[in-house]
């Protein structure tokens, strides 16, 4: 099936940092589960949304290294909705074509979560219709420093030389080495910050801060946004002739 783009030029990689599920559930009297649950429901839509929009790549900040000081509860409450999440939607999403990969330290996270990742990336590794990443126990400065170690082995084992290393280089030892940059972020529920995702990659992003909550993030509040994205004027810091 061919989508014809609403916005040619809109956003290639769009990164969305899905702020706000403990909020949402806490306005209507329910236990924050209750709020990463109605999230959870969202990011299909998400990815649904993304040929119309002509956004090939969808990065989404599932948890975040510095979410392990959550309760325990929480904790394993995400845990396990990330478990069935891959085995309720993994079918779903390979009929839609969708390529899914996740980014972040797998090390952490229980083996039984590890399988399931394994299996979906597995299971899509061949399509190409949208391209999910799951940022999955990421923090960039997580990311930055297993790069680096991994690029010390490298030069301390003679296989590349300190000079040798570049921009594209670097870029090539960090969890996206696939991605292209993101060219939209995206965080729901009002906060103005970037809480330790894709630094690196979003050196010359567009940023959206929208005071909706994830669980309200429906498939027109992200054409809104999309569609907001063309009228950016995007320099890269070289004047406009
Ligand atoms: C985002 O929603 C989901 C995760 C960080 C896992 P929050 O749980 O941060 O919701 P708020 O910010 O407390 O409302
Ligand atoms: C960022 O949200 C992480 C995710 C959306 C997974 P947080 O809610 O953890 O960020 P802070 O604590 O408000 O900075
Ligand atoms: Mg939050």
């Amino acid at each position: 099936m061919t989508v014809t783009p609403i916005n040619p030029d809109g956003p290639n990689h769009v990164a969305i940092i899905m702020d706000g599920n403990g909020r949402w559930a806490t306005q209507r009297g329910r236990p924050r589960l209750f709020g990463h649950q109605a999230g959870a429901k969202r990011v299909r839509q998400a990815v649904e949304t993304c040929p119309q929009l002509g956004v090939k790549y969808l990065t989404i900040f599932a948890f975040s290294t510095e979410n392990w000081k959550r309760t325990q509860s929480e904790v394993a409450g995400l845990m396990a909705l990330f478990r069935r999440y891959i085995q309720r939607e993994s079918n779903y999403l390979h009929r839609l074509g969708t390529r899914v990969r996740f980014i972040g330290e797998r090390e952490k996270l229980d083996s039984k979560l590890q399988k399931l990742m394994d299996f979906l990336e597995k299971l899509t590794e061949h399509n190409d219709t949208t391209h999910l990443t799951i940022a999955l126990n990421y923090g960039a400065r997580d990311e930055v420093t297993r790069a680096t170690q991994r690029l010390a082995v490298e030069i301390a084992e003679k296989r590349l030389k300190p000079e040798q290393v570049n921009s594209e280089v670097l870029a090539s030892f960090l969890d996206t080495c696939m991605l292209p940059d993101p060219d939209l972020v995206i965080r729901t529920s009002g906060e103005a910050r970037i809480s330790n995702f894709l630094l690196w990659q979003s050196a010359y992003a567009e940023y959206e801060f929208i005071d909706t909550h994830w669980p309200d993030f429906t498939p027109d509040v992200f054409e809104t946004v999309v569609g907001r994205f063309g009228g950016r004027d995007r320099r890269f810091g070289a004047v406009k002739a």
